[in-house]
């Protein structure tokens, strides 16, 4: 008897142990890529429940939600610069004089899921008040509110140990009770693809995107990067994504002033990346050309394709780039890049390459298999493998094909 309820304690003890060393995360969440909508890239701490809530209207009435975005996420700058004497945030009166209950649920009252920032330090990157110390008092107050989704940010985090903090903001989330993604936007600066996918839903792989496609311009002594900076930075880390756990190369810079092509190139390639889809742009005054990309239900379903893998860089030539995302069903999804500054005429004979990628045991002779192709931007069947694929693709341009058998 003695030794039975010994064993029965036992039993329980590896349980307990178990769980709270494995759940530390609610492992369901973003199987693929999480879509959505945050208010830094465009209005930064400007922001305010009226213009808030039009941009939740507009999330529906220009399609964003038809398109499959859920996430709309409020960015840093919605507190007040002090806690509470109880040690709570606060949301800021000026700016919710409803309080952030009100506003998320009127979020959630259009079908929405409702997300929100902090950091791990004891300030955000705009001043107000991190979490650094209160974790769990944090993630109850977030759990309350009905919070879906929480950001997590790096800056004022001096001596602390980043894969520490995060695994604790992962565990208070997980103790409030309330299923939320945690999104960690440390910046890859620990190589969060290597440890935080217990943590985590996602994690950030280098510093902030700019608006520019090539380039971006300094202010104020500091240097955003470009699409194309970030892009350079994914293909050695492609192994560590998959479905419950993503590289975020940042949030969309689309319909925030690049060119029409820059824009497309832009949402190809992250679609191409598996990235997560945070449109970052004014959807009250959204142009057709920018909800044109930002909706586009095809190259959505290439990033948001079930395999769940990044694509890889098969080839890099002048300026021309090629890459290459394996899909569910054995399709394929190919990706002619123009990163050069003139327009070139591109001729690819699938039947001169062998495709192959050992992360999803893909290897494609096109002398034995012949597939369709389907070009998205033209919308329009261009024939199959079986013959010369041949295009002009202007500078910072795309062309995008879909493989099928
Ligand atoms: C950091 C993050 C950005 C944004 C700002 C807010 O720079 O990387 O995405 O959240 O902080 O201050």
């Amino acid at each position: 008897m003695k030794f039975k309820s010994k064993a029965l304690l036992a039993v329980l003890f590896c349980t307990m142990a178990s769980v709270s060393a494995f759940a530390q995360k609610f492992e369901e969440l973003a199987q693929t890529p999480p879509m959505g909508w945050n208010s830094w890239n465009t209005f930064q701490t400007k922001i305010d429940e009226p213009l808030l809530k039009g941009m939740v209207d507009t999330y529906l009435s220009s399609g964003m939600k038809d398109a499959g975005y859920t996430y709309f996420v409020l960015d840093d700058g919605w507190m007040t610069m002090e806690r509470d004497k109880d040690g709570n945030l606060v949301a800021d009166p000026q700016k919710f004089p409803n309080g952030m209950k009100a506003f998320a649920d009127y979020v959630h009252s259009k079908g929405l899921k409702f997300g929100i920032y902090n950091c791990a330090g004891t300030k955000t990157c705009a001043g107000y008040p991190g979490t650094r110390g209160y974790e769990y008092q944090d993630a109850r107050l977030y759990a309350s509110w009905g919070v879906d989704y929480l950001k997590f940010d790096w800056c004022n985090s001096e001596g602390i140990n980043a894969k520490e903090a995060y695994a604790t903001m992962a565990k208070a989330i997980r103790a409030a009770g309330r299923p939320m993604i945690f999104s960690l936007c440390e910046w890859g600066q620990h190589q969060p693809w290597k440890w935080a996918a217990k943590d985590g839903q996602l994690w950030r792989s280098t510093g902030d995107i700019g608006n520019a496609f090539e380039e971006t311009v300094a202010k104020d002594g500091w240097k955003p990067l470009s699409v194309l900076n970030i892009l350079d930075r994914q293909d050695s880390i492609r192994q560590y994504a998959g479905p419950g756990h993503w590289n975020d190369p940042d949030m969309l810079e689309v319909g925030n002033g690049m060119k029409y092509n820059e824009d497309k190139a832009h949402f190809s390639l992250w679609c191409m990346l598996a990235a997560p889809l945070m449109a970052g742009n004014d959807l009250r005054k959204m142009s057709e050309q920018t909800t044109s990309i930002l909706t586009n239900k095809e190259l959505i379903s290439i990033d948001q394709d079930a395999l769940g893998v990044e694509c890889f860089k098969y080839y890099s030539f002048d300026g021309i780039e090629i890459f290459v995302k394996p899909l569910a069903n054995n399709e394929l999804a190919v990706c002619f890049l123009n990163r050069s500054n003139r327009p070139q005429i591109v001729s690819f004979d699938w039947k001169a390459h062998i495709i192959s990628d050992a992360i999803t045991k893909t290897n494609i002779d096109f002398n034995q298999a012949t597939y369709k192709l389907h070009d998205i931007w033209a919308k329009k069947d261009i024939g199959s493998t079986d013959k010369l694929f041949k295009q002009t693709i202007g500078s910072d341009d795309v062309v995008v094909l879909r493989l099928t058998k």
